[in-house]
């Protein structure tokens, strides 16, 4: 009864992976009981997802030809653009969402197009449009820039607005730092950068007030929910973003928070659905409104049971 957090199944958002090819639902070495799927077999997943009363589904789309400009990322008929006609055509009433970013789609593996050694955020920016742009046209009801350049929230909005997409939200990737935590994503996407780091565009943990300026950046820029990401290790900035600004926010519980539970449960060490319930609380309690998991079904189960 005197309960102060509680959490609501609509508002956990899955991440989902999609390949090319026919007939696939392959598990990801890095992240045991996560699968990538072709789209024709999207559809059992889909179904148990709509059914699980989750709010939204994430989709990730891994290319078979990758080049230096990612032109696969804004492709019309790209591995993504697939994706969401196909869960479109399946479930209208699932609300899904685009990741937007170069990385999987560029052969360099930077989330940008690069100039020498670095990535140009300026003509990366024009990329992310025409992406942003093809993943609505194929269905997203809304897309998040995972990219971190400066000023894409604006560019995205900016495309968006003119090709009449007024009412079609950004979710942006704010406070999203350099961290390790993404390894077996990067396993799981093909998409780890071949040289360097990704540290001239996301941002530095031991920074607090810098999260603030990007969050306060994206918020005049337009965005409509703000982002920290990874989540286990960052309470402190979910909460102080949460106080700050009165758009919602979401934290991303990443896919090196989840192999450790999974891995680490497998061992016998600790009990993954307790750990897990205890994870998703306290990325609430510190102020999340909005959930990102790769445990989202699960967790729509144990809320169902009132865990
Ligand atoms: C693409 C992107 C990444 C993640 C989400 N979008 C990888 C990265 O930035 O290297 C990480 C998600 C996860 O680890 O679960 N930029
Ligand atoms: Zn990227």
């Amino acid at each position: 009864m005197v309960r102060e957090t509680r959490m609501d199944k609509s508002s956990l958002i899955y991440p989902m992976f999609i390949v090319e090819g026919t007939n696939i639902k392959e598990e990801i070495p890095s992240m045991m009981g996560q699968y990538r799927y072709s789209v024709d077999r999207m559809e059992e997943k889909l179904e148990q997802l709509s059914k699980a009363g989750i709010g939204g589904v994430m989709l990730f789309g891994i290319p078979d030809h990758k080049d230096e400009l990612g032109s696969g990322a804004y492709a019309q008929d790209g591995i993504v653009q697939q994706g969401f006609r196909k869960a479109k055509e399946l479930f209208p009433d699932l609300y899904m969402i685009g990741d937007v970013c170069m990385c999987e789609y560029t052969s360099h593996g930077h989330c940008g197009v690069l100039c020498g050694h670095d990535v140009d955020n300026d003509k990366t920016l024009e990329l992310l449009q025409k992406t942003a742009l093809s993943q609505v046209q194929a269905g997203a009801d809304m897309v998040a820039p995972s990219d971190m350049m400066d000023g894409r929230v604006g560019a995205i909005r900016e495309i968006l607005d003119k090709n009449g997409y007024i009412n079609t939200p950004i979710m942006a990737y704010s406070a999203k730092f350099a961290s390790a935590f993404y390894g077996p994503f990067r396993d799981a996407a093909e998409s780890a950068p071949a040289f360097g780091d990704r540290k001239t565009y996301q941002m530095d943990y031991h920074n607090r007030r810098e999260a603030l300026k990007e969050v306060d950046q994206d918020v005049l820029e337009g965005a409509d929910i703000v982002m920290v990401k990874p989540a286990m290790a960052y309470g402190d900035l979910i909460r102080e973003v949460k106080d700050m600004t009165d758009i919602p926010v979401a934290a991303y519980s990443v896919s090196g928070e989840y192999s450790m539970v999974k891995t680490t449960a497998a061992a016998g060490f600790i009990d993954e659905t307790a750990i897990m319930c205890e994870m998703a609380v306290s990325a609430f309690r510190a102020g999340t409104d909005i959930y990102i998991t790769y445990f989202a079904e699960e967790l729509a189960k144990c809320m169902d049971e009132g865990r």
